[in-house]
């Protein structure tokens, strides 16, 4: 190769370099303000790896929701308490761990209810086809709760709405005039005017969908889980254009301040298929791929999709950080392609080809420390605080734990200045554009000049 188009080659490759570490660095964002409340989910159900060692908790949580039992254990008629005290051994690591680490959040008992039709018929309060406060199963079922709340030191109890997703198919009640809602929010109030005389707290957790005929006086605050805005749309799971939409809907039922935003420490996948993925992507026309057991190779957990048109997946933000490259996470390493949609939703994604077939793509949209900048200065304004899915989701030392808390860690990113610095961005370029061409200009004159002596040389022999 000739020597200036290496040289010219090298000094594009620095430009190149230079242009990338500035785009890099810009996105490591300072992070935003605190909310007032953080509430955790802690699905102890579910966990076999072990607090302290595999995860730990954050001192920033104000409310950490205990999940001792799937919806499944309470369909058998034992009732809660009873299965309650066979999982004691989860509730005493945690309960351990809260004193060692002198955490001071409050403790909720969160209550998962089952989201499938038939077995929602199986659960004790809705036995008989209706709600019947005086019936002996559903006077038991919420005795049971209670008991849990006082012998355990609760600070409350948190109900989730099953209604959250789309497809769910409401309950074939003998009354079928009777609302689905309107069931579960005498339920509710039941359970709320067992609380109350104890000073314990009733929280809501509810989806893109509100509660018809809620009452705000009953509960604390409702936890929206505004994610897998996915299933069965063309949209990013967790998009802020489609979350600003939820929450106005909400805003008719209850005040801002009584609205707490759910995320998700991870990203949903999803096949597409699409001749422009770019422009699917900012337009938001995301084509699923129908099949109900579609593969992920590089995701271990498959999530069910409600409407059984096609198949996601989920990856937790720590084995998506296996794709994306410290310290800042806004680049990945092949075969993905990383972008953040600054257009709609304000979310990260990834994507990359199927081997083979250029028209279908796996797609995967997350939350990351852009897009939770977004959502916290959106909670500022409209809301009062932020859920956490799972927060055994998160990466080693707690690093977007540590972002929305506003501390920073080793293992987070450097803060830099909140507003991207275009200017610096384009001076640093332009800046080492000039300094590799006078160089160029340096040893190309150099050379001329020898050249000139060289044939000054010759000519005189
Ligand atoms: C009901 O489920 C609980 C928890 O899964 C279990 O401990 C209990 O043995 C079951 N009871 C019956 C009667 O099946
Ligand atoms: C918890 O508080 C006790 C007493 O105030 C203190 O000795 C201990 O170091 C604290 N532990 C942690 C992990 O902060
Ligand atoms: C609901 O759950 C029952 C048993 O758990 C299962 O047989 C049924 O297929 C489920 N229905 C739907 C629509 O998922
Ligand atoms: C729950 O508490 C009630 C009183 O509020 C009591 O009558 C009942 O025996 C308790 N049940 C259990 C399982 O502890
Ligand atoms: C605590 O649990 C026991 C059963 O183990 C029950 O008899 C008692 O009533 C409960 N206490 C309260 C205050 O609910
Ligand atoms: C049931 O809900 C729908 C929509 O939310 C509402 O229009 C209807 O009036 C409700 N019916 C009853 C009986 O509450
Ligand atoms: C709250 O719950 C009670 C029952 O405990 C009910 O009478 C009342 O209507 C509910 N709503 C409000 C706004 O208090
Ligand atoms: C959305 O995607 C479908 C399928 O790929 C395509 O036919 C359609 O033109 C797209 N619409 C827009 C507005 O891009
Ligand atoms: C995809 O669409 C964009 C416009 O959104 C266009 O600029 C680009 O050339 C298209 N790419 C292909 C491969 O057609
Ligand atoms: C996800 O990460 C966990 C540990 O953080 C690891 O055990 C697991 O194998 C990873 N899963 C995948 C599919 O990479
Ligand atoms: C998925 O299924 C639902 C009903 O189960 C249907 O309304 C919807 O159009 C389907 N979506 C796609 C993308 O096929
Ligand atoms: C959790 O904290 C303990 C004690 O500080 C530490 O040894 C452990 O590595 C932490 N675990 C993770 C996954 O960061």
């Amino acid at each position: 190769m000739n020597i200036y188009k290496l040289i010219i080659l090298l000094s594009y490759g620095f430009v190149l370099l230079v242009t990338k570490h500035k785009a890099l660095s810009q996105s490591c964002i300072t992070p935003p303000t605190k909310p007032n409340i953080i509430v955790g989910y802690y699905p102890a159900f579910k966990l076999n790896s072990k607090l302290g060692i595999d995860y730990n908790i954050s001192s920033s949580i104000t409310h950490l929701n205990y999940i001792a039992f799937s919806p499944n254990d309470l369909l058998n008629g034992t009732g809660p308490f009873q299965v309650f005290q066979n999982k004691l051994d989860k509730f005493n690591d945690l309960t351990l761990y809260k004193n060692k680490n002198n955490l001071t959040f409050k403790l909720i008992l969160s209550v998962l209810l089952p989201v499938n039709a038939s077995d929602f018929i199986k659960f004790p309060p809705l036995r008989t086809g209706t709600y019947l406060p005086t019936d002996q199963q559903t006077k038991k079922f919420i005795d049971d709760l209670t008991n849990i709340t006082t012998n355990y030191s609760f600070h409350g109890i948190d109900i989730e709405y099953p209604y959250k997703l789309p497809c769910f198919q409401q309950p074939t009640l003998p009354q079928q005039q009777i609302n689905f809602s309107t069931i579960f929010v005498q339920f509710l109030n039941d359970v709320s005017s067992r609380l109350k005389p104890l000073n314990k707290l009733l929280t809501v957790t509810a989806g893109q969908y509100p509660i018809d005929g809620i009452s705000p006086a009953n509960i604390s605050f409702i936890n929206i889980q505004a994610f897998h805005l996915n299933i069965n749309s063309a949209y990013s799971s967790a998009g802020i254009d489609n979350i600003q939409k939820i929450f106005s809907r909400w805003y008719n039922y209850v005040d801002k301040l009584q609205l707490v935003l759910g995320v998700e420490f991870g990203g949903v996948v999803e096949s597409v298929i699409s001749n422009n993925i770019t422009k699917d992507i900012e337009n938001q026309n995301l084509t699923l791929v129908s099949g109900s057991n579609l593969k992920f190779p590089f995701a271990a957990e498959i999530i069910d999709d409600p409407c059984k048109n096609t198949s996601y997946a989920y990856l937790p933000w720590k084995n998506l950080t296996t794709f994306l490259s410290p310290p800042c996470y806004t680049s990945a390493s092949s075969p993905w392609i990383y972008g953040f949609d600054n257009l709609k939703t304000k979310q990260s994604y990834i994507y990359q080809q199927y081997p083979g077939v250029s028209t279908q793509f796996y797609y995967v949209s997350y939350d990351d420390f852009q897009s939770l900048k977004y959502k916290l200065d959106f909670i500022k304004e409209n809301a009062s605080g932020i859920a956490i899915a799972d927060v055994t989701r998160d990466f080693d030392n707690l690093m977007l734990m540590n972002f929305i808390s506003g501390n920073i860690t080793p293992n987070s990113p450097s803060p830099e200045n909140t507003t991207p610095n275009i200017g610096a961005i384009v001076g640093g370029t332009i800046g080492a554009w000039i300094l590799i061409n006078v160089l160029l200009v340096l040893i190309l004159f150099r050379r001329y000049l020898k050249k000139k002596q060289y044939e000054g040389v010759a000519q005189m022999y």
